[in-house]
């Protein structure tokens, strides 16, 4: 951490959390506590609690939570430190900037961003030259206007006058070739773009982190050049048109991603501007993340032809991981977003928004097309597929209506069909089972929750030795108990912000309750916990030396095993 903890705390202190929430979002108060529709899902009622009293929010439906910087850093997507920064700025304590810069500020870096902003202005300027004259009809052909060529910055990029123009800045030649906008050819360094109509590349905020750039007048293999990665531009990162879409996601609670950036300036274009596009790759997890946090509710809408299939295939997958289930939209012809609403209008395409399909649906298509019906196999794998697919669905409706499809189309009967299904259905009650919380996960939860409410609680737990049986509850007690040491004081709200950026233990956080337990605690009580874990560890030291005396074959071991196991049970 690069402000000091007693700085940090100073900043959140200075400000309530409940006002600075509902500078973004509307919220009412109940009781004690303030309930706001949850900005980091695709909320209906209000989950999201707020508690002026602890000085956090907690959503019981996504477990977003957390304090009021991060509020902040998933709500405008900052890094901890421009949080704490903002609330600086808001509430007008002085914070050196300069002296807790994120990383040092690396001058290659600042190099980047102002080599790339300066060629987006080249490049845009250009297009309304006589040079540019050729690239403006082309993109007025495909019905790009002057109006939608400023918003998205598009430009061209003309004959060698870049490298020349960077270089006369006294930009060295490394720098230069860093941003990858010139190459080198021998001793001489070049425009890696040339004649070709330029389309900036933004990151989450905004800031010009590359270029694409598209050719429009010649024959060339490469359609598309993409300026080359660097430490501000990660293909699997970028996410085009982010900070443009955010608020109009936000507004209309849901998201659709296209394959290219084409894709969103042709949505933009009749109006529909909840879009952002990859840049024609495969979705990653880090993008699948960063979708998460504009919307939960995501449609998928990539080219019409097969390519576009197993694009979604791929990225519903990236999305399921975090938690997302798209649904989909499939354009017939093979058709791109850009090519449908160009042949069938907006109105069409907008019927296949409301209309999109669910992910099921789309699977099963999708088995169905590479199925040859009058193979026996074939069928068997086909309904594999999909009894797969069904294993994940909770809604007994959609698994009956399925099922009575599958039968209906290979001729296989439902109990068949069903006798498939079985096994499935066990192994995933089973797995539920291990969630629902038993007295020992109670115990955990309730100790580490007083410790933060009650110090206390933090000397019982110190006095009496206590093991917690799962990691990432022991490591919190830890950083509790070394936090108290060390600051002599401890709030919820304080220890959240020390635990920013240690992942593990801030999602624990989520799992305790932290809005709902009782605040009054007993000594007995405490004590009572303690002796619980202590029992269940004693519970996992015999069940681990009953499975070391079943295998080892040493007789006095065995010996030993017999004495510890009667002992322990004895203190049981
Ligand atoms: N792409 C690329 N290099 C290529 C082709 C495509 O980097 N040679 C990437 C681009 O980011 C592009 C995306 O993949 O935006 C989708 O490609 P494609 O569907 O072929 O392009 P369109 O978006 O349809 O563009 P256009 O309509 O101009 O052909
Ligand atoms: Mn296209």
């Amino acid at each position: 951490m690069l402000i000091s903890e007693d700085k940090i705390n100073e900043i959140r202190k200075s400000i309530n959390i409940v006002d600075v929430i509902s500078d973004y979002i509307p919220i009412e108060q109940r009781g004690k506590n303030y309930f706001a529709i949850c900005p980091f899902h695709d909320d209906h009622n209000p989950s999201m609690s707020i508690s002026k009293e602890k000085q956090i929010y907690t959503c019981f439906v996504c477990g977003a939570h957390g304090n009021v910087f991060n509020f902040i850093m998933d709500y405008e997507n900052m890094s901890f430190v421009e949080a704490v920064k903002t609330v600086a700025n808001k509430t007008g304590i002085p914070l050196d900037i300069s002296t807790y810069q994120e990383k040092p500020k690396d001058k290659g870096i600042t190099d980047l961003y102002n080599i790339y902003d300066f060629a987006n202005k080249f490049y845009q300027n250009n297009l309304y030259t006589k040079d540019g004259a050729d690239a403006l009809k082309y993109l007025h052909d495909r019905e790009i206007n002057d109006e939608v060529i400023k918003e998205f910055e598009i430009g061209l990029s003309t004959n060698n006058k870049l490298t020349n123009l960077l270089k006369n800045k006294n930009i060295s030649n490394t720098v230069i070739l860093n941003s990858g906008l010139s190459s080198s050819k021998e001793d001489a360094i070049y425009d890696t773009f040339v004649d070709r109509i330029m389309f900036p590349l933004w990151d989450l905020d905004g800031k010009v982190v590359g270029f694409s750039g598209r050719v429009y007048n010649k024959k060339d293999p490469s359609k598309y050049i993409n300026s080359k990665e660097s430490d501000i531009f990660k293909k699997g990162k970028l996410i085009y048109n982010y900070h443009k879409a955010k608020d109009e996601i936000r507004r209309k609670k849901f998201l659709i991603v296209v394959e290219g950036f084409m894709d969103v300036i042709a949505l933009y274009k009749v109006g529909i501007k909840n879009v952002v596009a990859t840049m024609g790759t495969a979705v990653t997890n880090d993008q699948a993340n960063i979708l998460k946090r504009l919307s939960t509710n995501v449609t998928l809408c990539f080219d019409g032809d097969s390519a576009g299939n197993s694009a979604t295939a791929s990225c519903a997958k990236e999305l399921i991981n975090v938690g997302i289930t798209p649904s989909i939209i499939r354009l017939e012809e093979g058709l791109d977003p850009d090519d449908y609403i160009k042949k069938y209008g907006v109105e069409k395409f907008n019927d296949h928004i409301n209309n999109s399909k669910s992910l099921l649906d789309f699977k099963i298509d999708y088995y169905k097309q590479s199925t040859n019906f009058s193979n026996s196999e074939e069928i068997s794998k086909y309904i594999k597929s999909v009894v797969d697919e069904l294993y994940n669905i909770d809604d007994k409706i959609i698994k009956e209506l399925t099922i009575k499809r599958l039968s209906d189309e290979t001729n296989v009967s439902i109990p068949t069909i069903k006798s498939m299904m079985q096994g499935k259905v066990v192994v995933k009650e089973e797995k539920r089972e291990v969630i629902s919380l038993n007295k020992y996960d109670k115990a955990e939860r309730r100790i580490i929750y007083y410790m933060l409410r009650h110090p206390e609680v933090i000397r019982i737990y110190e006095n009496n030795k206590c093991y917690f049986p799962t990691n990432e509850f022991r490591f919190l007690a830890n950083e509790i108990v070394y936090y108290y040491d060390k600051n002599g004081n401890i709030s919820i709200a304080d220890f959240l912000s020390y635990i920013s950026d240690k992942k593990e233990l801030y999602d624990a956080i989520s799992k305790i309750n932290i809005m709902d337990l009782d605040e009054n605690y007993t000594h007995e009580e405490i004590i009572d916990y303690i002796n619980l874990l202590n029992e269940y560890s004693v519970k996992v030291r015999i069940n681990n030396l009953t499975n070391e005396f079943k295998n080892t074959i040493d007789d006095s071991r065995k010996t030993e095993i017999a004495k510890e196991i009667s002992e322990l049970k004895v203190s049981e």
